[in-house]
Formats: C-alpha cells, structure tokens, sequence
C-alpha cells in the first residue's frame, strides 16, 4: 500500500486526478474504473478542467463504473449513469459509446449481472480502478459480510448506506433498496487500485479498514491483499491512524 497524505479535500482531489490523469496520458486507451458519490467530485472537476484545456484527451479511453441504483432511469437525476454524465462525459472528449454502468433499468436482476460481468471479462483488466470509502467499509455496493470472491451482483442496500445517500433524494422512500455493484473479486482484478479518502467522519473506517485485520466485516480491508494499491487520505481521514504505521506505508 502507498499512501499519500494530504492536507484537505482540495488537495486529495488533486492528487487523485494527477494520478489518474498520469495513466491516461502514459496509457491513452486505459480502462477506468470509476465512481461516483461526493469524493470523486473534486477529481472529476480537474479532469474536465484539464481536458477542456487540451492538457487531457479521453477518445481513446474506456470506463467502466462500479455499480447502478436498480430501477432509476438515466433521467434521474440520482442514477449514476446520470451523476457521470453531468460530472464528466458529458464534458470531455470521451466516445460516449466506451462509457459503462450496470443497466439500472434491467427488470431481470440476475440477467442485469450477467451482462455486466460479461461485459467486463470482455474487455479485461481495468488498467486504474477507482474507489471511494464508504461509512461502513463498503466498497462500490459490497456491504459488510460481502464474500471476497462474488463478481457482479445485485445487493440489499443496508439502512446505514440507504441514510448516507438519503441526502440526493427528496425522501426516505424514494432511496433505492437494490443496486448492482462490481464484486469484490471484479475489482481486485484490476492493476491499480486507488481509493480516496477525506473528512474525519470516515477517519475510525480508515484505520480499521487498512490498519486492522483483513475481514469480509469491512469489505474495503481486502485491499490490504492487492500489490497496488494507493490510498489518497487527508489529515481528517489519517487523524486516527497511529503516525508509524502511516511512516511505514509512506
Ligand atoms: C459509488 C460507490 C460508493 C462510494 C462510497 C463513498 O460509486 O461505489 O462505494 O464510493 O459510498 O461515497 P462518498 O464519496 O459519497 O462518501
């Protein structure tokens, strides 16, 4: 694990769009594995920034996302196919036809998966796979107790993380119950796996998920196992992490 420690918000998403701007430029067409919620935002406003201009050229790239609300359509504002649009392809020079997310929309769950995961054998391993944490330790939509080795499927949203995303709805009721996510194994597959991290309220998730024991109880500490893996964290997220162990990871 590296790790980059960094001052604020600010700072973690500039790192993290340094870095994934570093692949595309190294590899033009690179497979990303993105994600949505709050942490990427600040990511995805560079990247745009920087494509916009002419410092970044996405025509070559392909991306893949990590998971999909059952049952919203890519006209609602809170599906994610709609989040990545808004926040980034629909503002870069990306072949819109090299963009993919689960199909929300799919009525039949276990055909939804299927394809998704085909889709992903199909096009190999992710070159960069990014991840945000969530308040729980899931990863994508992989809740506590998640099998390490499941591929593409559909999950149960728990209360905790039905409660954190309450805050894009405008009610309780109108949060889905159901997603499609990558599993576990899809995304230990790829090459590089960089997860950002920032504020204090995920500070306890950070140091049990990469200080603590590896335990499907919190999905994100399987990352641990991967030979590259980089963590982007700010000083609210490290504030409960021991300073050697931080040294050590440097
Ligand atoms: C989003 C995703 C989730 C989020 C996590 C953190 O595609 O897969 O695992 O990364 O819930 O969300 P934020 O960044 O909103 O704190």
């Amino acid at each position: 694990m590296k790790i980059y420690q960094v001052k604020d918000y600010q700072e973690m998403s500039l790192k993290t769009a340094e870095i994934i701007a570093a692949q595309v430029i190294l590899k033009p067409d690179s497979l990303l594995g993105l994600a949505t919620g709050s942490t990427p935002l600040g990511a995805y406003q560079l990247l745009v920034k920087w494509c916009q201009e002419g410092l970044l050229d996405f025509s070559k790239v392909t991306t893949i996302n990590l998971d999909e609300y059952q049952g919203l359509p890519e006209t609602s504002d809170q599906s994610y196919v709609y989040f990545m649009r808004k926040h980034l392809f629909d503002h870069i020079n990306i072949d819109r036809n090299r963009t993919f997310l689960p199909d929300g929309m799919e009525p039949d769950r276990e055909k939804a998966c299927r394809d998704y995961n085909e889709l992903l054998k199909t096009l190999g391993k992710t070159d960069l796979q990014l991840l945000g944490l969530g308040h729980n330790g899931h990863i994508g939509f992989n809740e506590p107790g998640s099998y390490f080795e499941k591929e593409t499927h559909c999950v149960k949203l728990s209360e905790r993380t039905r409660s954190a995303n309450r805050r894009f709805f405008s009610s309780e009721e109108e949060v889905p119950h159901y997603a499609f996510t990558m599993g576990i194994q899809n995304i230990m597959n790829a090459h590089h796996i960089l997860l950002a991290v920032s504020g204090e309220a995920k500070a306890e998730m950070v140091k049990e998920a990469f200080f603590g024991p590896i335990t499907p109880a919190v999905p994100a500490s399987v990352l641990q196992l991967h030979d590259h893996f980089t963590l982007v964290a700010d000083e609210a997220a490290l504030s409960k992490c021991e300073k050697e162990s931080l040294a050590m990871e440097e």
